[in-house]
């Protein structure tokens, strides 16, 4: 086995910065400060390193993403796994998407959340490009969503790494 760092990286795209200010009846009351203290502990516990990422640019996120990609495939770290709610660049970025690719074609494990059941929104939030490759879609949990997908990268792991 190798003793590289283990690296988990979660992405969070525009307006989620505003957690908790954000219509908190759709959204919840917890911020993304609280969210991330959350999981960062969670991966401590498991010697897994957490890194997260939130901006209301694409471009940021894309060129962040390109950065953790070539830092991975030049042996740097052992990366296993993202976490990503690209907000409303779900619905409309193929950029993120075709970035997202990167990652894909690596068989990296890729978890998209939303905090609320896009499936049962407005239409213009019912399809997300993401989940065309994404290998689970976690909606309608809340904060408690991004644990989730944290803990099916966990279990990922440990089922490859046996
Ligand atoms: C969201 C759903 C999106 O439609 C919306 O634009 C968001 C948040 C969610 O987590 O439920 O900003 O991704």
């Amino acid at each position: 086995m190798t003793d590289k760092t283990k690296i988990i990286y979660v992405i969070n795209g525009p307006n989620l910065n505003m957690l908790g200010m954000r219509e908190p009846k759709l959204y919840g009351s917890e911020t993304l400060p609280e969210i991330n203290d959350k999981l960062l502990t969670l991966s401590k516990d498991k010697q897994i390193t957490f890194c997260h990422i939130q901006s209301n640019h694409e471009g940021i996120l894309i060129d962040f993403l390109h950065d953790k990609y070539t830092q991975y495939i030049s042996n740097q770290n052992q990366l296993i796994g993202l976490i990503v709610n690209l907000a409303a660049y779900s619905h409309t970025s193929i950029a993120l998407f075709d970035t997202l690719l990167l990652f894909k074609q690596k068989d990296i494990p890729i978890y998209e959340v939303h905090l609320t059941d896009i499936s049962a929104r407005e239409t213009f939030r019912q399809n997300s490009f993401v989940s065309n490759i994404a290998s689970e879609v976690i909606m309608g949990l809340g904060a408690a969503g991004y644990e989730k997908a944290l803990f099916k990268i966990f279990s990922f792991f440990d089922d490859n790494s046996k």
